[in-house]
């Protein structure tokens, strides 16, 4: 495995666009196409593409919101013929990786609609703790508190 997070240029935009989940996964994600949309209008969205090695495998978007100030993670996604390897896993590690380098953010957070047994499992194997909150829709929030380094 050899996952990379790369920013969504005109190179791999087609093959982000057509990745889809699984049968039975839609209502869990947005298509990509519409959340890569939504970070034009949204500039503090950010959409990333997950490649292993040359090939892009999955989406994610993450960012802060403007009003509350927390951090999210509003999107994560793996083409259905690439679940089940670890690669979600991964990309999510190296996001948090990357968030806790940011000096402005402490904790970030994700949710989940309640029947997606699969993003529970994943989320709280990472440390992900559920906050206690719903969304608007319906979704469970988690929240992982960032180790920070110095000072
Ligand atoms: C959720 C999702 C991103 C996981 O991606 P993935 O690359 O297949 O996940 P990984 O291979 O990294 O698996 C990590 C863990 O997630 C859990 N998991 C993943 N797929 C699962 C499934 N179908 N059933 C149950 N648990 C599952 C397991 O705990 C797994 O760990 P394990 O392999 O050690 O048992 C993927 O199923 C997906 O894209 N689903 C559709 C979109 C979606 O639901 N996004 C999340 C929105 S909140």
């Amino acid at each position: 495995m050899a996952i990379t997070l790369r920013e969504v240029a005109i190179d791999n935009f087609n093959d982000v666009v057509r990745l889809q989940p699984a049968p039975g996964q839609e209502s869990f994600i947005a298509p990509n196409v519409l959340s890569i949309a939504q970070s034009k209008v949204a500039p503090n969205f950010v959409p990333l593409a997950i490649h292993n090695h040359g090939t892009v495998v999955g989406f994610l978007m993450f960012g802060q919101d403007i009003e509350t100030r927390r951090w999210h993670i509003v999107r994560l996604m793996i083409g259905e013929q690439y679940q089940r390897r670890g690669y979600a896993r991964e990309a999510l590690k190296q996001l948090i990786a990357q968030l806790a380098q940011h000096p402005e953010c402490e904790e970030v957070y994700i949710s989940y609609m309640p029947d997606n047994v699969a993003a529970e499992r994943l989320y709280e194997s990472l440390g992900f703790r559920k906050t206690g909150e719903f969304d608007d829709a319906g979704e469970v929030v988690m929240r992982l508190e960032l180790p920070k380094l110095g000072i």
